[in-house]
């Protein structure tokens, strides 16, 4: 495993809608573990492909209860809202409030193509919102609660 480096804000990378991934080979692990070892090294808990320049529908989450890889997520169900601090890894030493959904049914790929569908509530339910919106070059400063 390697350290990425971590694309930051202001390159347009970030901006780009990644493209679906359809291969599920050695390469797509390396790039995922050294996802892992990047996002656990700058004390993520969550991480998007782009985000390591490479602009694929991928990403990882871990809020502290295990690593879930979802390769081509999609929320399927959404339910409630939360609004609560976020920051991101590509824009550092920042954080701001932002609603989301409480709970989301996430439908993606495990790192073999299995079909995996996957529930979250709380601070991980934030994490998928979040990463997922990467991969379509959204980030949270664009959802950032006006304050009246
Ligand atoms: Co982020």
């Amino acid at each position: 495993m390697a350290k990425r480096n971590i694309v930051k804000i202001g390159d347009d990378i970030l901006r780009k809608v990644c493209r679906t991934q359809l291969t599920f080979d050695e390469k797509l692990h390396q790039i995922l573990d050294d996802m892992a070892e990047t996002m656990y090294a700058a004390d993520g808990v969550g991480l998007a492909a782009p985000q390591v320049g490479i602009l694929r529908r991928y990403c990882i989450v871990d809020i502290g209860d295990g690593l879930v890889e979802l390769i081509n997520p999609v929320i399927t169900e959404q339910s409630g809202t939360q609004t609560d601090d976020e920051g991101c890894l590509s824009i550092p030493n920042q954080s701001a409030p932002v609603t989301r959904p409480m709970k989301v049914t996430v439908r993606a790929q495990d790192r073999n193509g299995n079909n995996i569908v996957v529930s979250a509530e709380g601070l991980k339910a934030r994490a998928f919102c979040h990463e997922i919106d990467h991969l379509d070059g959204v980030l949270y400063i664009d959802k950032v609660q006006k304050t009246v």
